[in-house]
């Protein structure tokens, strides 16, 4: 369980047309609300720069939402932008994050190596973006959701020692 709040941002142009039904963003939801995540916003948003952006400085410059998780508009089709959207709002990279989401989800499809998903910190928010299927949303969100609180925590400045952190599951429960 955290005390962190989170924002679940759906990058789609036939979502926000409403063309087609937004299922990724509502598992992510379930899945963060039983870890403990309180769900402070949620919206659809098209596949453009300006748009991603807007909402993403919005969840953290005005409202101060710990972690930011979108969905879609991470692969090689022309449409795709949210990395490119996203890079440039990071006060820092984590490129350890995205690297386990792809390490994790190759196990399970070749496909995932054209996930081009990156994660960073702006300000004392983390923002990580998953790819688009609910599927893919979930498997990716899963390799990483157990490092997430220890993240955050460290990213707000929490002090205490890494070694009381270690997430069950990820080689560290000793
Ligand atoms: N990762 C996992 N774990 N499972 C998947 O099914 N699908 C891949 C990949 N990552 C997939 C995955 C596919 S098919 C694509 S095209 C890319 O994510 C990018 O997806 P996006 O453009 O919807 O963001």
């Amino acid at each position: 369980m955290t005390p962190y709040t989170c924002a679940v941002l759906t990058i789609s142009d036939k979502g926000h047309r409403g063309e087609r039904q937004d299922t990724s963003g509502p598992a992510l939801r379930e899945m963060l609300t039983s870890h403990g995540y309180a769900i402070a916003a949620h919206a659809i948003v098209p596949d453009r720069i300006d748009a991603i952006q807007e909402a993403m400085v919005d969840y953290i410059d005005k409202q101060g939402i710990d972690l930011i998780i979108s969905t879609g508009g991470t692969g090689v089709a022309p449409t795709d932008v949210t990395p490119e959207a996203v890079k440039s709002l990071f006060d820092r990279e984590i490129p350890g994050i995205a690297e386990a989401m792809r390490q994790q989800s190759l196990l399970k499809t070749p496909n995932a190596m054209l996930s081009r998903g990156v994660a960073g910190i702006r300000r004392q928010s983390l923002i990580i973006t998953l790819p688009g299927s609910q599927k893919a949303a979930t498997e990716n969100l899963g390799a990483v959701l157990p490092a997430l609180a220890h993240a955050i925590a460290k990213i707000k400045g929490d002090p205490a020692d890494c070694a009381q952190h270690h997430p069950i599951g990820m080689g560290g429960a000793v």
